[in-house]
């Protein structure tokens, strides 16, 4: 069996060839939609809750369950029925004509729109999430939403799936660059703006996966245990945050169990956090095939069964007849839905499709976010700039053709294909891809009349070679990344520490240009003058790298994860689970059209315990046991220097106000960068990032920088009274350039 993507599987199972559909016959088969009616709800006076009541006492049992549920694989899976309406994308629910709702198109979007090639349309690469996270520019989020909304749009989609919001407790998550970070305020601030953005382009959006589907290594069996205090001071909060600023149409729940429940039947996580606590006015839809029950499901407050209709459909129906599920309940779940319809404005305006994307402008927004995605780690005797080198080695990792994107249902389909590995169709599932922009092209731009010589860097003494007789060494290393995968070690794959430190060894002006979906080590980050890390950057990425390089564009980016020395580091030297053996088990589905019972390879069940870190993800867990890791979280250099000063702290600690001075010679940008200790009685041996700024500034300038502090920032969960509590007591108030220089320090006290 060949599928595209086959959730759940292993990648044994999931590396598997590509399909490549028939489109011209599919468009002509597609059914227009009918001409539309007048309807009572038609009245944009109305809120998009009373418009969905009116829709809602129109339906019947059957049109209410139709909702509910995504209608197959299709596109997904090799064989299985497209619906004559499907754009194409990751899902399909079918709407109601006859009361003029239209269908609802899902596509995947985490970093661009995905499946675009087998339709010969374009769509625009952007950074990683993570790395657009090293921005710390909700207006840089924005931008990215606004970017991925426009396309979708342009393409006929009505709603993304993207959204990515677990945090960093698994630095070796294979998919972490589609999130956006360790930290949950700038997590949570980051995807709240990139919704935002979509969101303003009238296009559906969701977050996900709720929660805690922080590792691919049993992703769909495994059993995260956190109490609900940490739970809710870590990755919930930054749910929360996404929630609060965007309102976001769907969230999507995750694979995985939490506390012993199914993510998309736990009535804590779905019913009490998300719906009552946060007030999530959207759906919830299932991760794909993460759907296991009928009742339990439903009152545990899933909204949407996906992509399937094996728990939501007939069975549904079913429950509803017998009593076991209230049709209030299928009510509500419609309620959600057709009211963020109408609240999105996809109702009202629905996307015209096929109407052709803008590339020009997507690489220009992509270049844009890259350029402040990439993170100057290093920069001895200031290498950097490159003052006009007379030779350049650039080493590795294709770098003459083109720059690395992350896999799984966040690939976008490289325009022209894949520059490393070109075939005819879409990207494979599990392929590493290369997008079309060439760091070598660039970098020759800079220099015309520099020698620029490439070395794949598969043999170290040939690139080693190269080094030693170039003026500069440029090497280039990668971490290919993909869903359902986690990386076994941070080290980078393939001996390429040995590659570095060959070529380190035979020139000193070494800079390594680091293309990863997360955090690495670098052992030998004392042999080499520069390190830039630039994530997956887009297909803007050749044009950033090169404008950073030679200080076109002056660094301002800062890690949003920290990077360790090494595994034994972390709070689990080892990704729980890899080691354990897969066994077959028998899964529902509807393959072709039939309901069958499907054999697949997964994990046996088995707990994470993340109690063993509670909230203290990321730096804050290496600052409480006080571990020097090799780049702290919030860390990045800059071209030019900065000087803090004047701190001064509101008495409610609700805001504070301090000066950034440029005391060097070029102008840029410093992320300036709040934390709060807690008072001891909060038993937190860590400080808490609480509001951060991008302040520009030119040389010699100096701004005032006014900054509001979020009281939940600075709160503890109280389980007991189920709500934040601002304790009594004195509040430490730091603030600097990093998590770990605090150059500014201040308080405030709570009676
Ligand atoms: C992924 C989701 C994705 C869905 C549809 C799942 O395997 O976990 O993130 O949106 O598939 O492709």
């Amino acid at each position: 069996m060949k599928f595209v993507k086959f959730r759940n599987s292993l990648p044994v199972i999931a590396l598997t060839a590509v399909l490549v559909m028939p489109m011209a016959t599919i468009h002509a088969q597609r059914p227009s939609r009918p001409a539309p009616q007048h309807h009572a709800w038609d009245d944009k006076s109305m809120s998009p809750d009373q418009r969905a009541d009116l829709v809602i006492k129109e339906m019947t049992l059957d049109e209410k369950i139709q909702l509910v549920h995504g209608t197959g694989w299709g596109a997904l899976r090799e064989g299985d029925p497209i619906p004559p309406r499907s754009n194409l994308g990751a899902s399909y629910v079918l709407g109601i004509d006859r009361l003029g709702i239209p269908d609802i198109n899902m596509a995947d979007s985490a970093v661009g729109v995905r499946l675009a090639a087998n339709q010969s349309r374009y769509a625009t690469l952007l950074p990683s999430t993570l790395g657009a996270a090293s921005s710390w520019d909700p207006h840089g989020a924005q931008l990215y939403g606004s970017v991925i909304g426009r396309e979708l749009r342009a393409q006929g989609y009505n709603m993304s799936i993207g959204g990515g919001v677990d945090i960093t407790r698994e630095p070796r998550n294979g998919r972490n660059f589609e999130y956006a970070g360790e930290d949950p305020v700038l997590a949570g601030t980051m995807t709240g703006n990139l919704m935002k953005g979509l969101l303003a382009q009238q296009v559906m959006s969701d977050i996900k996966h709720y929660a805690f589907n922080d590792q691919e290594t049993g992703r769909d069996i495994l059993n995260a245990n956190i109490a609900h205090k940490a739970a809710r001071e870590s990755d919930l909060l930054a749910f929360e945050i996404s929630i609060g600023i965007a309102e976001p149409s769907g969230v999507m729940c995750a694979y995985n169990r939490v506390n012993g429940d199914y993510a998309c039947e736990n009535d804590w996580l779905l019913n009490q956090v998300l719906k009552k606590d946060f007030g999530f006015k959207g759906w919830v839809l299932s991760d794909w095939g993460g759907t296991h029950s009928t009742v339990k499901a439903a009152l545990a407050g899933l909204d949407q069964e996906m992509p399937e209709d094996i728990y939501f459909g007939p069975a549904l129906k079913d429950a509803v007849e017998k009593g076991q599920v209230p049709l209030s309940r299928v009510e509500e779940m419609d309620h959600r839905i057709l009211r963020s319809m109408f609240a999105a404005g996809v109702i009202d305006n629905p996307p015209m499709p096929r109407s052709v994307v803008d590339p020009f402008k997507g690489l220009e927004d992509g270049q844009h976010i890259a350029e402040e995605s990439i993170v100057l780690l290093k920069n001895s005797g200031n290498l950097l700039p490159l003052k006009t080198p007379g030779s350049i080695a650039i080493i590795g990792s294709h770098a003459d053709k083109g720059v690395l994107s992350g896999g799984g249902s966040a690939q976008v389909d490289p325009p022209g294909g894949n520059v490393a590995d070109p075939h005819p169709g879409g990207a494979r599932w599990g392929e590493t891809v290369y997008f079309p922009s060439s760091p070598m092209k660039y970098i020759q731009k800079h220099a015309p009349n520099a020698k620029v010589v490439f070395n794949p860097g598969t043999e170290n003494a040939s690139a080693a070679a190269l080094a030693k007789s170039s003026a500069v060494a440029i090497v280039f290393v990668n971490q290919p990344m993909y869903e359902s995968h986690d990386a076994r070690t941070l080290s980078l794959p393939d001996n390429q520490d040995a590659l570095v430190s060959a070529v380190a060894a035979a020139n000193p002006h070494t800079i390594v240009v680091l293309e990863t979906g997360g955090p690495v080590t670098m052992p030998w980050a004392d042999q080499v003058a520069g390190i830039l890390e630039a994530w997956f950057p887009g297909i803007g990425g050749g044009q950033a790298i090169a404008n950073l390089l030679f200080g076109d564009v002056n660094p301002s980016a800062k890690l949003p994860v920290t990077f360790a020395k090494s595994d034994s580091q972390l709070a689990f030297p080892e990704v729980p689970g890899i080691d354990l053996k897969p066994v077959q088990i028998q899964v529902p589905t509807v393959m072709r059209g039939q309901r069958i019972m499907h054999n697949e390879m997964r994990l046996p069940p088995f707990d994470v315990d993340y109690n063993i870190q509670g909230a203290k993800v990321g730096y804050k867990w290496f600052e409480s046991k006080q571990i020097q890791p090799l780049f702290w979280f919030g860390f990045g250099l800059s071209y030019t220097s900065y000087e803090y000063s004047g701190l001064k702290v509101g008495d409610n600690g609700q805001e504070v106000g301090f000066e950034v001075k440029n005391t060097g010679n070029s102008a840029g940008t410093e992320i300036a960068e709040v934390y709060a200790a807690l008072p001891a009685a909060a038993g937190e041996s860590y400080k808490r990032l609480v509001a951060f700024d991008r302040v520009e500034l030119a040389p010699g300038e100096s701004k005032t920088v006014t900054l509001k502090i979020d009281p939940k920032y600075v709160s503890v969960f109280n389980e007991q009274q189920n709500g934040w509590q601002l304790l009594p007591g004195d509040y430490k108030v730091l603030v600097g350039p990093s998590s770990t220089e605090t150059p500014l320090t201040g308080g405030f006290h709570v009676q």
